[in-house]
């Protein structure tokens, strides 16, 4: 296997959580917003794996929440490098929902977000994959 792929491979990130009734919203399913954040965390996570360099998000294509997620759901968030820049990386993210009693997973919410290297400068940076 190439370093890239390992590099790949190696970032690959997983976070369960369970969804609690202050993540909800009036319907007492998951709050957008919360998917959002949960979503940037995954990615930050994949980008910082991956690079090991200071990164920041600069932006997230349209999301998709193709099913509603019931409090009290078990759901596990999947990120991964997908595309890798000169300074940029392209993660795709996956949102998977399981029922706590009966198992089983479907994708709930999906999107694609770019995360940046950034310097002490705060501005692009190249990543250092590049040099291996
Ligand atoms: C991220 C940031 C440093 C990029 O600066 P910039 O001057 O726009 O960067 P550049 O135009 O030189 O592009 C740098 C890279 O980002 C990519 N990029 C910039 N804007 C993008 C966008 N909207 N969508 C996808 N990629 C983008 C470019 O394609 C380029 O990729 P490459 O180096 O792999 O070719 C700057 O936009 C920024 O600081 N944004 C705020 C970040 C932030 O606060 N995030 C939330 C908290 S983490």
């Amino acid at each position: 296997m190439s370093e890239f792929t390992d590099r790949v491979e190696a970032s690959l990130t997983r976070i369960t959580k369970l969804v609690f009734p202050q993540d909800t919203n009036h319907i007492h399913t998951l709050y957008g917003g919360t998917a959002l954040q949960w979503m940037d965390e995954v990615g930050f996570l994949v980008a910082t794996r991956f690079s090991r360099q200071k990164v920041v998000t600069v932006s997230m294509d349209r999301v998709d929440f193709k099913v509603p997620i019931p409090e009290g759901s078990i759901i596990e968030l999947v990120g991964k490098v997908t595309r890798v820049g000169t300074s940029s990386m392209t993660i795709r993210i996956q949102l998977f929902r399981e029922d706590m009693f009966l198992g089983g997973q479907e994708l709930a919410v999906s999107a694609e977000m770019v995360f940046v290297a950034v310097g002490d400068d705060n501005k692009p940076t190249p990543l250092s994959v590049h040099d291996n």
